[in-house]
Protein backbone atom coordinates (compact mmCIF):
# COMPACT_ATOMS: atom_id res chain seq x y z
CA UNK A 1 0.00 0.00 0.00
CA UNK A 2 1.74 3.07 -0.88
CA UNK A 3 0.89 5.09 2.11
CA UNK A 4 1.39 8.43 1.01
CA UNK A 5 -1.20 8.53 -0.88
CA UNK A 6 -3.63 6.27 0.67
CA UNK A 7 -6.61 8.85 1.55
CA UNK A 8 -6.15 10.09 -1.85
CA UNK A 9 -6.65 6.18 -3.61
CA UNK A 10 -9.22 5.46 -1.34
CA UNK A 11 -11.29 8.54 -2.36
CA UNK A 12 -10.43 7.30 -6.04
CA UNK A 13 -11.39 4.07 -6.24
CA UNK A 14 -13.38 3.47 -2.59
CA UNK A 15 -10.68 1.00 -1.35
CA UNK A 16 -7.48 0.32 -0.57
CA UNK A 17 -5.73 -0.06 -3.59
CA UNK A 18 -2.63 -2.48 -3.85
CA UNK A 19 -0.44 -0.60 -5.97
CA UNK A 20 3.02 -3.25 -5.00
CA UNK A 21 4.04 0.19 -3.68
CA UNK A 22 5.83 -0.82 -0.46
CA UNK A 23 6.85 1.81 2.60
CA UNK A 24 10.03 1.17 1.49
CA UNK A 25 9.78 1.47 -1.75
CA UNK A 26 10.89 5.26 -3.52
CA UNK A 27 7.58 6.56 -3.79
CA UNK A 28 7.86 10.32 -4.34
CA UNK A 29 5.88 12.38 -2.05
CA UNK A 30 4.73 14.96 -5.04
CA UNK A 31 2.23 17.58 -3.80
CA UNK A 32 0.66 17.75 -7.48
CA UNK A 33 0.51 14.39 -7.63
CA UNK A 34 -1.93 14.59 -4.38
CA UNK A 35 -4.14 17.08 -6.30
CA UNK A 36 -4.31 15.04 -10.19
CA UNK A 37 -6.01 11.85 -7.85
CA UNK A 38 -7.96 14.32 -5.85
CA UNK A 39 -9.18 16.12 -9.02
CA UNK A 40 -12.91 16.52 -10.30
CA UNK A 41 -15.25 18.18 -13.04
CA UNK A 42 -16.78 21.39 -11.58
CA UNK A 43 -19.87 22.99 -13.22
CA UNK A 44 -20.53 25.62 -11.15
CA UNK A 45 -18.66 28.79 -11.15
CA UNK A 46 -17.81 31.81 -8.51
CA UNK A 47 -18.60 35.24 -9.55
CA UNK A 48 -15.04 35.90 -9.91
CA UNK A 49 -13.47 36.73 -13.21
CA UNK A 50 -10.23 35.01 -14.80
CA UNK A 51 -7.88 37.37 -16.10
CA UNK A 52 -7.34 37.02 -19.76
CA UNK A 53 -3.73 36.80 -19.19
CA UNK A 54 -4.10 33.63 -16.99
CA UNK A 55 -6.04 31.91 -20.13
CA UNK A 56 -3.46 32.48 -22.40
CA UNK A 57 -1.07 31.20 -20.18
CA UNK A 58 -3.52 27.66 -19.44
CA UNK A 59 -3.51 28.04 -23.62
CA UNK A 60 0.05 28.02 -23.47
CA UNK A 61 0.30 24.69 -21.43
CA UNK A 62 -2.59 23.64 -23.38
CA UNK A 63 -0.25 23.88 -26.65
CA UNK A 64 2.88 22.53 -24.62
CA UNK A 65 0.92 18.93 -24.97
CA UNK A 66 2.86 16.23 -26.99
CA UNK A 67 1.68 15.86 -30.74
CA UNK A 68 1.60 13.01 -32.95
CA UNK A 69 4.65 13.59 -35.35
CA UNK A 70 4.98 17.03 -34.19
CA UNK A 71 2.21 17.81 -36.67
CA UNK A 72 0.60 20.35 -34.17
CA UNK A 73 -3.41 19.48 -35.76
CA UNK A 74 -5.49 20.82 -32.67
CA UNK A 75 -6.48 24.62 -32.35
CA UNK A 76 -8.90 26.31 -30.32
CA UNK A 77 -11.61 28.50 -30.27
CA UNK A 78 -11.98 31.23 -27.28
CA UNK A 79 -15.30 32.07 -27.39
CA UNK A 80 -14.98 35.88 -26.19
CA UNK A 81 -17.75 37.48 -27.79
CA UNK A 82 -21.38 37.34 -25.70
CA UNK A 83 -23.58 37.07 -28.03
CA UNK A 84 -21.78 34.51 -29.80
CA UNK A 85 -21.00 32.70 -27.05
CA UNK A 86 -24.82 32.69 -26.01
CA UNK A 87 -26.20 31.56 -29.24
CA UNK A 88 -23.74 28.38 -28.46
CA UNK A 89 -25.34 27.88 -25.32
CA UNK A 90 -28.58 28.59 -26.49
CA UNK A 91 -28.43 25.36 -28.23
CA UNK A 92 -27.57 23.21 -25.25
CA UNK A 93 -30.33 24.16 -22.26
CA UNK A 94 -29.71 20.89 -20.16
CA UNK A 95 -26.14 22.70 -19.62
CA UNK A 96 -26.04 25.93 -18.60
CA UNK A 97 -22.62 26.05 -17.33
CA UNK A 98 -21.73 26.73 -21.26
CA UNK A 99 -22.80 29.85 -20.76
CA UNK A 100 -22.68 30.39 -17.70
CA UNK A 101 -18.84 30.02 -17.04
CA UNK A 102 -16.55 32.51 -16.71
CA UNK A 103 -14.57 30.95 -19.65
CA UNK A 104 -15.43 29.17 -22.41
CA UNK A 105 -12.87 27.45 -25.06
CA UNK A 106 -13.61 24.92 -28.01
CA UNK A 107 -10.56 22.07 -28.43
CA UNK A 108 -10.99 21.22 -32.20
CA UNK A 109 -9.10 18.69 -34.40
CA UNK A 110 -7.26 20.28 -37.06
CA UNK A 111 -6.54 18.34 -39.77
CA UNK A 112 -6.73 21.40 -42.44
CA UNK A 113 -3.15 23.30 -41.10
CA UNK A 114 -1.04 20.55 -42.32
CA UNK A 115 -3.21 20.27 -45.75
CA UNK A 116 -2.54 24.09 -46.14
CA UNK A 117 1.66 23.71 -45.06
CA UNK A 118 1.43 21.22 -47.85
CA UNK A 119 -0.06 23.80 -50.11
CA UNK A 120 2.25 26.66 -49.23
CA UNK A 121 5.33 24.08 -49.40
CA UNK A 122 4.09 22.49 -52.94
CA UNK A 123 3.42 19.02 -51.43
CA UNK A 124 0.04 18.91 -51.65
CA UNK A 125 -1.71 15.90 -49.81
CA UNK A 126 -5.15 15.25 -48.45
CA UNK A 127 -5.39 14.94 -44.87
CA UNK A 128 -8.91 13.27 -44.60
CA UNK A 129 -8.32 9.46 -44.16
CA UNK A 130 -8.69 8.11 -40.92
CA UNK A 131 -5.23 8.35 -39.57
CA UNK A 132 -5.60 12.41 -40.06
CA UNK A 133 -8.54 12.43 -38.16
CA UNK A 134 -7.75 10.79 -35.64
CA UNK A 135 -4.50 12.10 -34.77
CA UNK A 136 -6.01 15.54 -34.89
CA UNK A 137 -8.39 14.32 -32.40
CA UNK A 138 -5.28 12.67 -30.19
CA UNK A 139 -3.62 16.48 -30.28
CA UNK A 140 -7.23 18.07 -29.73
CA UNK A 141 -7.32 15.80 -26.48
CA UNK A 142 -4.07 16.05 -25.23
CA UNK A 143 -4.35 19.21 -25.62
CA UNK A 144 -7.53 19.60 -23.62
CA UNK A 145 -6.44 17.74 -20.58
CA UNK A 146 -2.98 19.17 -19.86
CA UNK A 147 -5.29 22.85 -19.93
CA UNK A 148 -7.60 20.92 -17.71
CA UNK A 149 -4.38 20.12 -15.49
CA UNK A 150 -3.01 22.99 -15.42
CA UNK A 151 -5.95 25.04 -14.98
CA UNK A 152 -6.73 23.13 -11.78
CA UNK A 153 -3.45 23.04 -10.61
CA UNK A 154 -4.29 26.91 -10.24
CA UNK A 155 -7.26 25.95 -8.07
CA UNK A 156 -9.68 26.89 -11.27
CA UNK A 157 -12.52 24.16 -12.29
CA UNK A 158 -13.25 23.07 -15.17
CA UNK A 159 -15.87 20.86 -17.52
CA UNK A 160 -15.23 19.75 -20.63
CA UNK A 161 -17.73 19.64 -23.08
CA UNK A 162 -18.07 16.92 -26.15
CA UNK A 163 -22.23 17.55 -26.02
CA UNK A 164 -21.19 20.30 -28.83
CA UNK A 165 -20.70 17.31 -31.21
CA UNK A 166 -24.68 16.17 -30.86
CA UNK A 167 -25.40 19.52 -33.13
CA UNK A 168 -22.62 19.56 -35.09
CA UNK A 169 -23.54 21.50 -37.56
CA UNK A 170 -25.39 24.60 -35.95
CA UNK A 171 -21.72 24.50 -33.73
CA UNK A 172 -19.66 24.80 -36.87
CA UNK A 173 -21.47 27.45 -38.37
CA UNK A 174 -21.18 29.62 -35.22
CA UNK A 175 -17.79 29.14 -35.06
CA UNK A 176 -17.01 29.11 -38.57
CA UNK A 177 -15.43 25.75 -38.95
CA UNK A 178 -13.73 25.05 -42.34
CA UNK A 179 -13.59 22.31 -43.42
CA UNK A 180 -11.37 19.56 -41.90
CA UNK A 181 -11.65 21.62 -38.54
CA UNK A 182 -13.97 20.17 -36.13
CA UNK A 183 -14.27 20.26 -32.10
CA UNK A 184 -13.44 17.51 -29.99
CA UNK A 185 -15.06 19.33 -26.72
CA UNK A 186 -15.77 22.43 -25.20
CA UNK A 187 -13.71 23.62 -21.76
CA UNK A 188 -15.69 25.38 -19.52
CA UNK A 189 -13.00 27.15 -16.74
CA UNK A 190 -13.91 29.15 -13.68
CA UNK A 191 -12.88 29.70 -10.05
CA UNK A 192 -14.95 26.53 -8.21
CA UNK A 193 -18.79 27.71 -6.54
CA UNK A 194 -18.36 24.73 -4.36
CA UNK A 195 -15.54 21.64 -3.27
CA UNK A 196 -17.54 19.45 -5.76
CA UNK A 197 -17.03 15.75 -5.51
CA UNK A 198 -14.88 12.78 -6.79
CA UNK A 199 -15.92 10.62 -9.07
CA UNK A 200 -15.10 6.98 -8.19
CA UNK A 201 -13.01 4.61 -11.03
CA UNK A 202 -13.15 1.53 -11.69
CA UNK A 203 -10.45 -0.60 -9.60
CA UNK A 204 -6.74 -1.08 -12.25
CA UNK A 205 -7.85 -4.77 -12.12
CA UNK A 206 -10.62 -3.66 -14.45
CA UNK A 207 -8.21 -1.02 -16.65
CA UNK A 208 -4.71 -2.47 -16.57
CA UNK A 209 -3.71 -5.61 -18.21
CA UNK A 210 -0.56 -7.26 -17.62
CA UNK A 211 1.06 -8.82 -20.72
CA UNK A 212 -2.41 -9.64 -22.17
CA UNK A 213 -5.38 -9.16 -22.23
CA UNK A 214 -8.04 -10.29 -19.93
CA UNK A 215 -11.24 -9.38 -18.95
CA UNK A 216 -12.26 -12.95 -17.05
CA UNK A 217 -12.44 -10.81 -13.74
CA UNK A 218 -14.33 -7.72 -15.11
CA UNK A 219 -17.82 -8.87 -13.82
CA UNK A 220 -16.26 -9.07 -10.40
CA UNK A 221 -14.60 -6.20 -10.74
CA UNK A 222 -17.50 -4.18 -11.87
CA UNK A 223 -19.66 -5.53 -9.36
CA UNK A 224 -17.71 -4.70 -6.13
CA UNK A 225 -17.44 -1.40 -7.62
CA UNK A 226 -21.29 -0.85 -8.64
CA UNK A 227 -21.27 -1.80 -4.58
CA UNK A 228 -18.92 1.04 -3.47
CA UNK A 229 -20.18 3.62 -5.47
CA UNK A 230 -23.55 3.29 -3.86
CA UNK A 231 -22.17 2.89 -0.46
CA UNK A 232 -20.56 6.50 -1.35
CA UNK A 233 -23.77 8.21 -2.74
CA UNK A 234 -26.65 5.91 -4.00
CA UNK A 235 -28.59 6.90 -7.54
CA UNK A 236 -30.94 4.50 -7.01
CA UNK A 237 -33.28 7.00 -6.66
CA UNK A 238 -32.50 8.86 -10.11
CA UNK A 239 -32.90 5.94 -11.92
CA UNK A 240 -32.49 6.73 -15.65
CA UNK A 241 -35.90 6.67 -17.57
CA UNK A 242 -37.77 3.68 -15.18
CA UNK A 243 -40.82 3.62 -18.28
CA UNK A 244 -38.24 2.17 -20.48
CA UNK A 245 -35.98 -0.36 -18.34
CA UNK A 246 -37.80 -0.86 -15.35
CA UNK A 247 -37.04 0.21 -11.55
CA UNK A 248 -33.92 -1.90 -10.64
CA UNK A 249 -33.66 -3.43 -7.10
CA UNK A 250 -30.31 -2.23 -7.28
CA UNK A 251 -29.41 0.36 -9.45
CA UNK A 252 -25.24 1.08 -9.62
CA UNK A 253 -22.77 2.68 -12.17
CA UNK A 254 -22.98 -0.06 -15.04
CA UNK A 255 -26.88 -0.37 -15.04
CA UNK A 256 -27.31 3.56 -15.52
CA UNK A 257 -24.46 3.13 -17.79
CA UNK A 258 -25.90 0.60 -19.99
CA UNK A 259 -28.90 2.40 -20.04
CA UNK A 260 -27.11 5.73 -20.68
CA UNK A 261 -25.73 4.59 -23.90
CA UNK A 262 -29.03 3.39 -25.11
CA UNK A 263 -29.84 6.63 -26.10
CA UNK A 264 -27.74 7.15 -29.12
CA UNK A 265 -25.39 10.77 -28.61
CA UNK A 266 -23.52 12.25 -31.65
CA UNK A 267 -25.81 11.36 -34.60
CA UNK A 268 -25.08 12.75 -37.66
CA UNK A 269 -21.53 13.78 -36.28
CA UNK A 270 -19.88 10.84 -39.45
CA UNK A 271 -22.16 12.38 -42.00
CA UNK A 272 -20.98 15.78 -41.26
CA UNK A 273 -17.58 14.82 -41.07
CA UNK A 274 -17.91 12.99 -44.60
CA UNK A 275 -19.54 16.57 -46.09
CA UNK A 276 -17.03 18.62 -44.32
CA UNK A 277 -13.63 16.63 -45.97
CA UNK A 278 -13.02 13.36 -44.31
CA UNK A 279 -13.35 10.17 -46.40
CA UNK A 280 -12.11 8.15 -43.15
CA UNK A 281 -10.19 6.43 -46.25
CA UNK A 282 -6.64 4.78 -46.27
CA UNK A 283 -4.00 6.77 -47.86
CA UNK A 284 -4.08 5.60 -51.65
CA UNK A 285 -7.40 4.03 -51.59
CA UNK A 286 -9.83 5.58 -53.49
CA UNK A 287 -12.86 6.88 -51.81
CA UNK A 288 -15.98 4.77 -51.48
CA UNK A 289 -14.21 1.75 -51.65
C1 LIG B 1 -14.25 14.26 -23.58
C2 LIG B 1 -15.17 14.63 -22.43
C3 LIG B 1 -16.40 15.17 -22.71
C4 LIG B 1 -17.26 15.56 -21.69
N1 LIG B 1 -18.45 16.18 -22.01
C5 LIG B 1 -19.24 16.66 -21.03
C6 LIG B 1 -20.42 17.40 -21.36
O1 LIG B 1 -20.76 17.58 -22.53
N2 LIG B 1 -21.14 17.93 -20.34
C7 LIG B 1 -20.77 17.76 -19.02
O2 LIG B 1 -21.47 18.28 -18.15
N3 LIG B 1 -19.67 17.03 -18.68
C8 LIG B 1 -18.90 16.49 -19.65
N4 LIG B 1 -17.75 15.80 -19.32
C9 LIG B 1 -17.37 15.60 -17.91
C10 LIG B 1 -17.58 14.14 -17.48
O3 LIG B 1 -18.96 13.93 -17.26
C11 LIG B 1 -16.75 13.85 -16.22
O4 LIG B 1 -15.39 13.94 -16.55
C12 LIG B 1 -17.05 12.46 -15.67
O5 LIG B 1 -18.36 12.42 -15.13
C13 LIG B 1 -16.06 12.06 -14.58
O6 LIG B 1 -16.05 13.03 -13.57
P1 LIG B 1 -14.69 13.68 -13.07
O7 LIG B 1 -14.03 14.37 -14.22
O8 LIG B 1 -15.10 14.65 -11.98
O9 LIG B 1 -13.82 12.58 -12.53
C14 LIG B 1 -16.89 15.36 -20.33
C15 LIG B 1 -15.65 14.78 -20.06
C16 LIG B 1 -14.80 14.42 -21.09
C17 LIG B 1 -13.46 13.81 -20.76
Amino acid sequence: MAEIYRDELRARFGLDLELGLDPGDEVPDNPWLHRVLLRRTQRRYADRPVPESLVRLLLAAAFSASSKSDFQQASVVWLKDRSRRDRLAALFPDMPWIGAAPVFLVFLGDARRLEKLGGMRGHPQPNGALEGFFNATIDAALALQTCTLAAETLGLGCCPISVLRNDIAAVAETLELPDKVFPVAGLCLGYPAQAGFISMRLPLEATVHIDRYDESGLAAAVDGYDRRRDARHSIHDRQRAPERFGTAEFYGWSEDKARQAMTPEGVGFAAWLRDHGFTFEDPGTPAGN
